[in-house]
């Protein structure tokens, strides 16, 4: 069977957008392929290396998430990143395959180097500003000094439009020079070195595993595209030893986040899979409707509607009446949202309840990665050992 691998990093408890996006996908794929799933610890630490407090409770609450919904440790292997070592040895060996220039074009650290200068920068300049009125300021003083002091009288209007000019002109300047400076330069003191080298640890991820399938959202695709390129360029450097992978974008329902957004931890708007029942019943009731629906005889538009969209997933029963009836003024949004919220509880239950099991003990968890990692390693020493022929490395 052919290898496929994939990752998350961890970020704790899972919610039902990674359910039906990610989740019942890597299930399936473990009826045709040789699955390897990953917990990409060292990928976390890139952005959050200053707070390392929470991430082995992190991993072991994902990788419940996994368990429960189906992830199945007897025919897959799941895993922490960082305790199968050849990761990061690979990670070395492709970092001299690839250069500054296009790590630099990499999508997602522009993006991460975008949000790092809005939040960093701005009062960086307004500092400058500061200290650049204050200077004018000064001169001007100095000036007026020495005006006073000599040739009798001083200028008022004369002053005042030098002060102005001054002003601008070093204002424009500075701006001018912090321009060019972020074109030039806009990443040193902001990112770290292991960030901007994230898609090459990535690579050795898939690479290490000689994997031929990569399941990943269309977001990852820039970073497979680099994987596939330093393959190519070991291969033609050194003699074939990886093929070069494939992505697989699985088709998902589009899942609705509380507030119609798309669901994501960082957005609040998220139903975790292990939910409680009175949570779920009273995120559903704040959840946002069809603003165009106001009192309960108003016809809706459910194809708009975030709670629509999750009848869609939880209760596909009775979508097609509940479209009718909402269309048709019948039904009201809070009779709508009750009725929702007793599927999700009812759908989600088999999964809270072996939350259950595995909490009672989060050391089985702990047992199943040793045993991945275990797995894991047979393979990658292996293509280490491939790696180091190839190279004419010692050994
Ligand atoms: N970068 C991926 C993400 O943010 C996680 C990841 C790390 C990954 N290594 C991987 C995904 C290898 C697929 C294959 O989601």
């Amino acid at each position: 069977m052919d290898r496929v691998l994939s990752g998350n990093r961890p970020t704790g408890k899972l919610h039902i957008g990674h359910l039906f996006g990610v989740l019942y996908n890597w299930r399936k794929l473990q009826d045709n392929y040789s699955c390897y799933y990953m917990v990409a610890d060292w990928h976390a630490l890139t952005t959050q290396w200053q707070d390392t407090s929470k991430i082995r409770d992190n991993i072991v609450d994902m990788v419940i998430d996994w368990l429960v919904v189906g992830i199945d440790p007897t025919r897959s292997v799941l895993f922490v990143q960082s305790e199968v070592k050849e990761h990061a040895e690979l990670h070395m060996v492709f970092s001299m395959l690839v250069t500054l220039s296009r790590l630099l074009r990499n999508p997602t650290f522009k993006e991460y180097v975008a949000e790092l200068r809005i939040k960093k920068e701005t009062p960086r300049k307004s500092v400058l500003k500061t200290a650049v009125r204050n200077t004018v300021d000064v001169f001007i003083e100095n000036v007026a000094k020495k005006l006073n002091s000599g040739e009798g009288k001083l200028d008022l209007d004369f002053m005042a439009y030098l002060r102005s000019e001054l002003q601008k002109t070093f204002l424009e300047n500075l701006k001018k020079t912090l321009e060019e400076e972020e074109e030039d330069l806009p990443y040193g003191s902001l990112v770290n070195y292991g960030f901007l080298g994230y898609p090459v640890l990535q690579a050795a991820d898939i690479l290490v595993y000689r994997a031929k399938y990569v399941p990943i959202g269309a977001d990852q695709l820039p970073h497979l595209e680099l994987t596939r390129e330093i393959a190519r360029r070991f291969n033609s450097l050194y003699g074939e030893v990886f093929p070069i992978p494939e992505p697989l974008i699985a088709e998902f329902p589009k899942v609705p986040g509380l507030d119609g957004r798309k669901m994501s931890k960082s957005y609040g708007n998220a139903i975790e899979i292990s939910e409680s029942p009175e949570s779920i019943r009273q995120k559903v009731k704040r959840m946002y409707t069809d603003p165009l629906k106001v009192r309960k005889g108003d016809p809706g538009h459910p194809e708009e509607c975030p709670v629509f969209m999750l009848h869609k997933l939880f209760n596909r029963e009775e979508v097609d009446e509940i479209k009718e009836s909402c269309i048709r003024g019948q039904l009201g949004c809070v009779e709508c949202k009750r009725n929702l919220a007793e599927k999700m509880v009812k759908y989600l239950e088999p999964f809270r309840e072996k939350r259950k099991e595995f909490e009672k003990d989060r050391s089985q968890v702990i047992d199943i990665l040793k045993e991945g990692a275990r797995k894991a390693a047979l393979v990658t020493r292996e293509t280490m050992e491939m790696v180091r022929d190839a190279m004419k490395i010692w050994k």
